[in-house]
């Protein structure tokens, strides 16, 4: 690019005054300055707008666009803003705004030199991706927490037998191992998701101007490569329009929100029964009754899914049907993903607490585990097993159910016996023996009989554990890399700076 097009590169200029530099204040003066102005809710975005301010300088300072000493003075007037906090700021439409103002106000109209061969749009959206990576990692990091928790659990609870329900009707013996660890491997596609989310947050918007380019010759790579951007958003329109990250973000939490409300309700639930006793830790009591310990914690992590997804609607509702490029409805749409990553990663975080922290009470669990026939499935294999068609089979046990539906007792070998006289024609016993029946209405000997893969017999969850461990291991190893290239990446802009500073 030629000296011409870089004319910006000037030493300081004093003629111009700072009049001329907040000649825009004329437009958000009126009435409608609060409702203008994102200043307050971009405290969010303080941090990251000093990090890719500094990063932008350094580039144009590199690229020759801005002399060193403007690049210098402009770098420790943004470590002075930084120092003085969100809070010091002036009055302005937003915090780009503002920060830029306080720059001129430090160095003078020369301070006006930094928003060169950018515009807010490409700004906001940069400063935006750069603050959520972050989120994200946080809110992927309680997700491993969490499957940390319950695969503690369930390695603990192999063996404790429940009854596992359809409908919230026992449906067949399992044990507490194989339920938690089924929102262990729940959880872990939440964490791929979240990840999923980052890495496609994870690219740099910054140079792609107003939506149309500049005519400086910038360095768009270097900018990101300072920021830990794995990328640049190669179309500057796009760059600069694109939300489409915020969604997928969302999206991620409101899932993950969804995960967390299945599983907080089922505890409500076991709570409700005596299966589990949740810590004093995680719950609340009564104001007037002074018996009480409610789960608390857990029907408010229920209710975040409503945050979350309410989050999500709001942001599509918003985003849907924005003409391209820039529009100010944009100002109103990252504060979702904000609200949302933060209601979630707390839930996440107490769920996680609240599972570690619980007692199931296997006795009782054991005793119920059997309610409602639970093993009339077991006796229907056996028969299915012993060479009977399964749906014959499975007569015969429905049968039995009904007929023991009224006795103490519930369905026992010689009520299965006798419907299969009834049935069959012959008797029970000449397809199974007495005592695999009777294991088979056992509850535990029902779990131990179903050793498929995945299945929840102790050998088969033990196994699933371990496998889930490892993908623990390598979720966390993952995570840890992204906040390495971070650091990396923080560690390269503050040798960027200290170059000029
Ligand atoms: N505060 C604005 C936002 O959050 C920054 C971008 C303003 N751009 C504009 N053309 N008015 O979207």
């Amino acid at each position: 690019m030629d000296a011409d097009a870089n004319s910006n590169n000037d030493e300081p200029n004093e003629d111009v005054d700072s009049e001329t530099v907040v000649r825009r204040d004329r437009f958000s003066g009126g009435p409608a300055r609060e409702f203008l102005s994102s200043l307050t809710g971009d405290s969010r975005i303080f941090e990251a707008d000093l990090a890719v301010d500094r990063a932008h300088v350094v580039m144009l300072a590199e690229q020759g666009i801005i002399g060193d000493d403007v690049a210098g003075e402009i770098l420790a007037a943004l470590d002075a803003i930084d120092s003085a906090g969100h809070s010091d700021l002036s009055d302005g439409e937003d915090v780009h705004e503002a920060i830029e103002s306080a720059v001129i106000d430090r160095v003078g109209p020369d301070g006006g030199k930094m928003h060169t061969a950018r515009s807010r749009n490409d700004e906001v959206a940069t400063c935006i991706r750069y603050r959520l990576r972050a989120d994200l990692l946080d809110a992927a990091e309680t997700t491993l927490a969490l499957r940390e928790s319950l695969l503690a659990a369930a390695a603990e609870h192999t063996e404790t037998v429940m009854a596992g329900y359809t409908h919230l009707q026992p449906a067949q013996p399992t044990t507490v191992g194989h339920y938690l660890a089924s929102y262990a491997a729940a959880v872990g596609r939440d964490t791929a998701r979240l990840l999923d989310a980052y890495d496609r947050t994870n690219a740099s918007p910054l140079g792609g101007a107003a939506f149309a380019g500049t005519p400086f010759d910038i360095d768009r790579k270097r900018v990101a490569e300072l920021l830990g951007f794995g990328r640049v958003v190669d179309n500057a329109m796009d760059a600069a329009s694109a939300r489409d990250f915020l969604a997928e973000a969302t999206a991620a939490l409101a899932i993950h929100a969804t995960t967390l409300s299945g599983l907080a309700e089922d505890i409500v639930v076991f709570a409700n029964k005596g299966y589990i006793e949740l810590s004093d830790d995680y719950s609340s009591t009564s104001s007037i009754m002074p018996q009480k310990k409610n789960p608390d914690t857990l029907e408010l992590t229920r209710a975040v899914a409503g945050d979350a997804t309410g989050e999500l609607t709001g942001l599509l509702t918003t985003l849907k049907g924005l003409p391209r490029a820039y529009n100010r409805d944009l100002q109103r749409a990252h504060p979702h993903t904000f609200r949302a990553v933060d209601a979630v990663v707390e839930a996440s975080s107490i769920a996680a607490g609240a599972v570690a922290t619980a007692d199931w009470n296997a006795e009782l669990l054991a005793d119920e585990a059997d309610d409602g026939f639970a093993t009339a499935t077991g006796i229907a294999d056996l028969l299915a097993m012993a060479g009977l068609p399964f749906r014959t089979a499975h007569e015969v046990v429905a049968l039995a159910a009904e007929e023991a539906e009224h006795s103490d007792d519930g369905v026992t070998a010689a009520v299965l016996d006798g419907v299969a006289e009834e049935v069959l024609g012959e008797s029970l016993f000449e397809y199974v023996d007495e005592a695999s029946v009777e294991s088979a209405l056992d509850p535990a000997e029902s779990v131990a009989s179903r050793d498929s893969p995945g299945g929840p017999a102790a050998e088969q969850v033990t196994a699933s554990i371990s496998r889930a461990r490892e993908t623990l291991a390598t979720d966390n190893d993952e995570l840890t890399a992204r906040r390495e290239r971070l650091a990396d990446a923080t560690e390269r802009l503050h040798q960027g700076v200290d170059g000029y500073v």
